[in-house]
């Protein structure tokens, strides 16, 4: 040992105080281990509480009222245009967050979670050196790595850095650009795009491929783009940017679509186009453990690495890179450090866009089923039919049951509309209980909800659905 060195002893040892870390610890805390939890950041909740998720949710329920009332205009109802105090905007969603993250850091301390800041490298598969904390090494027997995931970059040669932010520039809130083009039309593209387009900002988007939110249905993501048109500048798919420059009017972006050339000029640019692993400096060359081809760490269905006494969980260990996801790997990890039986087999974890309309699904997509030459039947049910949401002025929506077309079973669930992300739930309750699609269409829905649209749709799958012609 050095001389001045504080040395600490743990018995679970987690890295990172995500939704991935944090619910490890307090599990594995109340599962009677001593348990320790080592984030960099004062506050604890990760990306997701302090610059992802959690403030995006903030930013787009001011954004999607604001769109509201301008949607009120077709009932009567009409307001003048919005003054917006950017400033107490983002005090807000500060204060959100703060909220939130505090009450996390008071959690851990009612469990006798042991929380460190600092930064945690693998010396060898025992110990750990701290960085910035008082403690400097820890001696643990199990480690869970929850080290989360950072923004990609795009090449410097195509985008150079001071051209642009990425979603947590974004999220900051600094004032509300004329311009905005968002590159990446996937998940944080289209919510920060929203955001922005609520408070404003001419918002154009450009994507790679030849749509956008490329993860759901076509059908689904049709639903969404006919709002988006109306909000949004543009939205450019198939484009190719070549490069990107500061100039006295902006960022100049250059860019090819669909064989084009053309340069347009923003105020501000953010970057959104995918998230990577965080696996470097934490050593994990001085372990077992494996990082797979793109970068993720490689685990087993009980979330152990290749090195016997650590664990990975959330963003680092594999894709879906969703809050929710991690939460359930942290679990099933604190459970078989304490001796469970425990394994990760969820059968769907759902994906939600939190635009307005939302677009949520889990299980297999339609595409997906196509691809895997699965035998399917679909059930759909369009939201115009739904009493609820024309009563709601939004019967923008559909809903859809993917079933095995033998055994009836719910293999997935697509829906985009108002609050899919809260419909979607009861999608995945019946996945993960084998549910027939009979079982969705048998049970008694809410008169008059959007959920009745499941019932519906679960009914459509082999042509029973009562409120669409026939
Ligand atoms: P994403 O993977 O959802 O979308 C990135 C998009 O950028 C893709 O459509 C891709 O084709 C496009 N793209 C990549 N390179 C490009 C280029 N050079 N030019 C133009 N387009 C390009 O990634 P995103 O939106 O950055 O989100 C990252 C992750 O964060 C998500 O995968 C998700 O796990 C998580 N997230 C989840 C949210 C939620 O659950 N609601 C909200 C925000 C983020």
């Amino acid at each position: 040992m050095v001389i001045g060195e504080l040395v600490e002893e743990t018995q679970v040892l987690v890295i990172g105080g995500g939704p991935g870390g944090y619910v490890a610890a307090f599990k594995a805390a109340d599962l009677g281990l001593r348990t320790t939890l080592v984030d960099n950041n004062e506050l604890l909740g990760g990306v997701c509480l302090r610059e992802g998720c959690i403030p995006s949710k903030a930013l787009l329920h001011v954004a999607h009222l604001i769109h509201s009332a301008e949607d009120a205009a077709v009932f009567g109802v009409t307001f003048k245009k919005p003054e917006i105090d950017v400033a107490k905007v983002r005090e807000w969603k500060n204060g959100v967050v703060s909220k939130l993250c505090k009450g996390i850091n008071t959690l851990a301390g009612k469990r006798n979670v042991r929380v460190l800041q600092g930064n945690a490298t693998f010396e060898d598969s025992r110990n750990v050196r701290v960085e910035g904390g008082g403690v400097t090494r820890l001696k643990f027997k199990h480690a869970i790595i929850a080290s989360g995931s950072s923004a990609k970059r795009l090449p410097e040669s195509v985008i150079p850095a001071d051209c642009c932010v990425d979603s947590t520039g974004a999220l900051d809130l600094e004032d509300i650009p004329k311009r905005l083009c968002v590159i990446g039309g996937g998940y944080i593209g289209l919510e920060l795009g929203q955001v922005y387009a609520g408070f404003g900002s001419s918002v154009t988007v450009i994507e790679a491929l030849d749509g956008i939110c490329s993860g759901a249905d076509p059908d689904l993501v049709r639903v969404l783009q006919a709002r988006l048109k109306k909000q949004f500048e543009a939205i450019l798919t198939g484009a190719s940017i070549e490069g990107a420059k500061k100039s006295g009017k902006g960022v100049e972006i250059t860019l090819t679509v669909k064989g084009k050339k053309q340069t347009l000029t923003f105020d501000r640019v953010l970057a959104s186009v995918g998230r990577q692993p965080n696996t470097a400096g934490l050593g994990l060359e001085n372990t077992k453990v494996k990082v797979n081809e793109r970068g993720f760490i490689e685990i087993d269905s009980q979330m152990r690495t290749a090195e016997k006494r650590i664990f990975a969980i959330g963003d680092v260990a594999g894709d879906p890179m969703l809050a929710h996801k991690a939460s359930h790997e942290g679990i099933v990890a604190a459970e078989v450090i304490a001796g469970h039986d425990a394994v990760f087999d969820k059968k769907a974890i759902p994906a939600v866009v939190y635009t307005s309309p939302e677009i949520a699904w889990c299980g297999v997509t339609e595409a997906e089923a196509k691809s895997q030459g699965l035998a399917v039947k679909v059930g759909k049910f369009p939201w115009g039919a739904s009493g609820r949401a024309i009563a709601m002025g939004r019967p923008d929506g559909l809903t859809k049951v993917i079933a095995d077309a033998e055994t009836r079973r719910i293999l997935g669930v697509g829906i985009v509309g108002e609050h899919a992300g809260d419909l979607i739930a009861e999608a995945v309750l019946a996945i993960e209980m084998g549910c027939e699609a009979d079982d969705l269409a048998l049970t008694v829905h809410p008169h008059p909800s959007t959920s009745e649209t499941l019932m519906e749709a679960a009914e459509g799958v082999f042509g029973k659905s009562l409120h669409v012609a026939k």
